[in-house]
């Protein structure tokens, strides 16, 4: 009988930390989409927000306790009995619910940002422990900054937190601080302190990525004892992100000889979950990033490429089916009907409505027109890219650019809101910025960009173009994304996307229909 290997929790926390990244603002409908995507991965914990923070946020981590079932639902509160009260609201209709509790202990943190003595922080994170004991069974307590924590303080607070009545105890290495042999002896010494840890009580462990060591860290912890890992996809979070989750997954999973554990992830739907949420946050994943990246399975030199032919495991440490790509020889085209393309968004994991698979379909067309090959990463950009729940407020109608050798590029924009159609030409600096003044001067909504990154979804040159923009609207940094073969049309889809997320006032109040 194959030995039973030991389990490590992975807590995602996608949707917290990972949102907290520079302009990776999310709608709650974003958010429950993504919840429901990390269900189907298979996460052990999802942490949905940080309920006091905004009413927006407090409406998604409710929208996901109704939404999602599988996981347990974790909201994050600081020692406050407000935000206690926040999460217990927020977590209601949870199935499975966690209160996440932080407090820094770092002698930094304490003189400086909380202006506390070492005993008023112990009375604290007890006190907040045993009165959230009254509505949670489960109690994640963070002592913030743990990795730059006087040893014997932190296994004072750690103790404590633990005689308190917390079921998880999870070591942040907040600023991305430690070393991972560094970091597997602290978590050593915690074990050897406190010997209920990672077996009665879960040891988790927390790494950011400011010297590049974060999934370093987090493996030195999990070979150290630790049995929860909190992670991100694709690594997003405050400053350079957090430890990547499919990066610790995968670890685990290809080197289990060495790790000897293993984590409930369904791997196969990594590469989904990756491309959902880069998609969504309009944080483009860099092309050499392990296991995500588009360069993660391709193989330049000839010599690798003919040992690969050979003997795939020459090169590759992995199966790319493992992490769901699905290597389908079989490319759509013009040619294709209903049925097959509705099989394959079946194969691909998605599960449309009939009056989605026909809006899908029906761009599928239009898209297999122009391009010889539909691939399937094309076919899943233009789900997401159609298959969307935000209200069409501005919709592109008609769309033509001018260029003439020594003359701004001129564009021609007609919108249609309702059954208005209303048209605007405007130069530009190129045809991009002559496509967003004419806009401007059709909704009179003044947006500033400040982000635009476009990618090819697959090679060649009839490849569709995935367009994402940040714009800086009524004070809020909005993302917008757009897909089409021709890129200027991509701008300008990605564009109205933002647009109308803030027409639709998913982010609460929003521009009133009277000064558009
Ligand atoms: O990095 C950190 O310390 C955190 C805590 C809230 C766990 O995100
Ligand atoms: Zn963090």
């Amino acid at each position: 009988m194959p030995e039973k290997k030991k389990k490590i929790y992975i807590f995602d926390t996608t949707l917290r930390d990972g949102e907290q990244s520079p302009g990776a603002s999310l709608t709650p409908e974003e958010k429950v989409k993504i919840a429901r995507q990390l269900e189907r991965l298979n996460v052990d914990v999802i942490e949905a927000g940080f309920p006091v923070s905004s009413p927006g946020e407090m409406r998604a981590v409710q929208m996901i306790s109704g939404a999602v079932s599988g996981p347990v639902i974790c909201g994050l509160a600081r020692t406050v009995p407000k935000d206690m009260d926040a999460c217990r609201k927020a977590l209601e209709t949870a199935k499975r619910k966690r209160l996440h509790i932080f407090l820094a202990t770092s002698q930094i943190h304490r003189e400086f940002k909380l202006h506390k003595k070492k005993a008023e922080i112990l009375k604290l994170a007890v006190e907040s422990i045993r009165s959230a004991r009254k509505d949670f069974k489960d109690i994640e307590f963070s002592p913030e900054d743990a990795a730059r924590t006087e040893r014997d303080f932190l296994t004072e607070v750690v103790t404590r937190a633990v005689e308190a009545g917390a079921t998880v105890v999870n070591i942040p290495d907040t600023v991305g601080y430690a070393i991972p042999g560094e970091f597997g002896d602290l978590v050593a010494l915690l074990i050897k302190k406190v010997p209920v840890l990672g077996k009665k009580v879960t040891l988790s462990v927390h790494c950011h990525n400011d010297l590049g060591l974060a999934t370093a860290n987090s493996l030195a912890a999990v070979l150290a004892g630790a049995n929860q890992v909190e992670c991100t996809i694709n690594g997003i979070g405050e400053r350079a992100g957090n430890a990547s989750m499919e990066e610790i997954v995968m670890a685990i999973d290809t080197r289990q000889d060495f790790m000897g554990c293993a984590t409930q992830i369904k791997t196969e739907e990594i590469t989904k979950t990756s491309r959902l949420v880069s998609h969504l946050t309009g944080m483009v994943v860099q092309p050499n990033k392990a296991i995500v990246g588009r360069n993660a399975f391709s193989h330049e030199s000839g010599i690798h490429q003919d040992g690969v032919l050979k003997e795939r495991q020459t090169y590759e440490i992995m199966d790319p089916a493992r992490v769901g790509l699905s290597g389908s020889q079989i490319i759509l085209g013009k040619l294709s009907g209903r049925h097959a393309f509705s099989e394959r968004v079946k194969k691909l994991g998605y599960r449309l409505s009939e009056p989605d698979l026909d809006r899908a379909f029906e761009r599928f067309k239009k898209i297999a027109d122009q391009k010889k090959y539909v691939f399937d990463e094309d076919i899943e950009t233009l789900i997401q890219d159609e298959i969307s729940e935000i209200p069409e407020t501005w919709k592109l109608d008609y769309l033509k650019i001018s260029l003439e050798t020594g003359k701004p590029p001129a564009a021609t924009v007609r919108l249609r809101r309702n059954d208005q159609v209303s048209e605007a030409v405007s130069q530009g600096d190129g045809p991009v910025d002559a496509c967003y003044k004419a806009i401007e001067k059709i909704t009179q909504v003044k947006a500033t960009l400040t982000h635009y990154a476009i990618q090819s979804v697959t090679s060649g040159k009839d490849a569709l173009g995935e367009v994402s923009v940040k714009l800086m609207l009524e004070g809020r940094e909005v993302t917008g994304r757009g897909a089409s073969t021709d890129i200027i049309e991509a701008s300008v889809k990605a564009y109205l996307f933002a647009l109308n997320k803030v027409c639709a006032k998913l982010f609460g109040p929003g521009i009133e229909p009277s000064t558009v």
